[in-house]
């Protein structure tokens, strides 16, 4: 069997879905994978507040990820999307960037994929579920194939979130739980296993 190709394509603006995207990689690589980490392009009019010293900080750290490409999406056998919850939706950066794909969406090229997607949100009831659940409507559009984690994992009653894997960063931005990022691993893992399953 050929090594599965998994694209984790996010946005971040203070840090949590960067280290979520991380995680998700490592995970996807202990599986086998290999794997292309690319993030959103922050773009000039987001209208969002004006940068703390941490989003500055991470956006500095960002920096060293690669920008993500339509390619990226055509290349890969499977793909997570990661993007903070926006008003119980995917952030318009992430939004911008699945609205690029029309050209290879017109060619079928985004179609017989797997997909899945992770999410954070400030408030453990914000909006995480709605978020990923959006995000799955695009994949439909592309004909793509949504592995969720469902409750396929005991660990999977610990996190809680069938949809896909999420955080709750609380007020202060509180750093992944052990049981986040195991989900996380086992998102990425399912995910390269169904994809590779596909492929054979
Ligand atoms: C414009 C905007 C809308 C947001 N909407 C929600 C929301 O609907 N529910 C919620 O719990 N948190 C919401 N948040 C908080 C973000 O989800 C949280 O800051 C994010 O998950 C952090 O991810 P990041 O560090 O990768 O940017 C919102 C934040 C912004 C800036």
């Amino acid at each position: 069997m050929s090594t599965v190709k998994l694209a984790i394509v996010y946005y971040s603006a203070t840090g949590t879905l960067d280290a979520m995207a991380h995680h998700a990689a490592d995970g996807a690589e202990k599986a086998g994978a290999e794997v292309r980490l690319r993030r959103v392009a922050r773009p000039a009019t987001t209208g969002e507040r004006e940068a703390t010293d941490a989003q500055a900080a991470h956006a500095e750290a960002a920096a060293q990820t690669p920008a993500a490409e339509p390619d990226d999406i055509v290349w890969a056998d499977a793909v997570l999307f990661g993007s903070p919850t926006r008003y119980g939706n995917i952030a318009g950066q992430l939004k911008t960037f699945i609205d690029s794909l029309g050209p290879q969406w017109g060619q079928g090229l985004l179609a017989d994929k797997v997909y899945a997607g992770f999410t954070a949100s400030q408030t453990s009831h914000g909006g995480q579920e709605s978020t990923l659940l959006a995000l799955y409507n695009t994949i439909h559009h592309f004909g793509g194939i949504v592995v969720a984690p469902g409750y396929t994992d005991p660990l999977k009653f610990v996190d809680g979130n069938p949809y896909g894997a999420s955080h709750v960063t609380g007020a202060d931005n509180a750093p992944l739980a052990d049981a986040d990022i195991a989900a996380l691993h086992h998102l990425a893992t399912r995910v390269v296993t169904v994809a590779g399953r596909l492929a054979s």
